[in-house]
C-alpha cells in the first residue's frame, strides 16, 4: 500500500457505520478520515463527524451529476479512498474515473440477493423476512457504474430464526456492519 491513505465517507442518513469507521481510524499511523460529505443537509451522520472535528460538506444533485465539482474538492482534500455508508445516489462516471477501484460500499444483505435499485434500509430486511431466508448479512463490495454489482471484498453472515421480524434483523445486520466494515476497510486499503 502507499504511504498513508486518507479517506472521504459518504453518507446520506444516520452515519452510525461512519461513525464506527471514524473511531477506528482516529489514531490510525497511516489512514485517517479527511472528509464526510453528504447529499442530505439533514444528515445526522453530519453531526457525527463534527463531534470527531472531521470537515463535512453537503453538495446537491446538480454538483454532484453535472459537474467536476466534488472531484476536484476531493482531490484537493488529498483524498485516496472513499467509502460509501448508507450513501443513496448512484456513484456518477466521472468520479469512478477519478478513482478506479478505489470506493468500497456495504450492502446489508448477502449479493447478489437482495441487492439492486431500491433495495436499502429496511426494504432488505423486509424483502428477506417475507422470503424466509435462515441466514443474512452484510456484503462489502467494489463499486461500479451499478448499483451493488462491483467485486466482492468480503461478507459476514447471521442466522435468521423463526421468531426474527425485519426489525430484528436489522439489529443482527447493523451489528455486523459495525464490527466488520472498519476492519474490512482497513484490509483493503492496506493490500490495495
Ligand atoms: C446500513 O445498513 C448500510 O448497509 C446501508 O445503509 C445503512 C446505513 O446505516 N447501505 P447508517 O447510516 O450507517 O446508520
Amino acid at each position: 500500500m502507499s504511504s498513508s491513505a486518507c479517506l472521504a465517507i459518504f453518507i446520506s442518513g444516520s452515519g452510525s457505520n461512519a461513525e464506527k469507521i471514524i473511531e477506528h481510524f482516529q489514531h490510525h499511523e497511516s489512514i485517517k478520515v479527511g472528509l464526510l460529505l453528504s447529499n442530505n443537509g439533514a444528515a445526522y451522520g453530519l453531526q457525527r463527524a463534527a463531534r470527531y472535528n472531521i470537515p463535512t460538506l453537503v453538495f446537491t444533485k446538480t454538483q454532484f451529476h453535472e459537474s467536476d465539482e466534488i472531484v476536484t474538492i476531493l482531490k484537493a482534500a488529498g483524498i485516496t479512498h472513499i467509502v460509501l455508508a448508507g450513501f443513496l445516489w448512484l456513484i456518477p462516471d466521472n468520479l469512478i474515473a477519478a478513482f478506479p477501484l478505489r470506493i468500497l460500499n456495504i450492502h446489508p444483505a448477502l449479493l447478489p440477493k437482495f441487492g439492486g435499485k431500491g433495495m436499502y434500509g429496511m426494504r432488505v430486511h423486509e424483502a428477506v423476512c417475507a422470503a424466509r431466508e435462515i441466514e443474512t448479512g452484510i456484503t462489502i463490495h467494489e463499486v461500479n457504474a451499478h448499483y451493488d454489482e462491483g467485486k466482492i471484498i468480503a461478507q459476514h453472515k447471521c442466522t435468521i430464526e423463526k421468531t426474527d421480524t425485519p426489525e430484528s434483523i436489522a439489529q443482527k445486520v447493523q451489528q455486523l456492519e459495525h464490527q466488520y466494515y472498519p476492519v474490512e476497510i482497513e484490509n483493503w486499503i492496506r493490500t490495495s
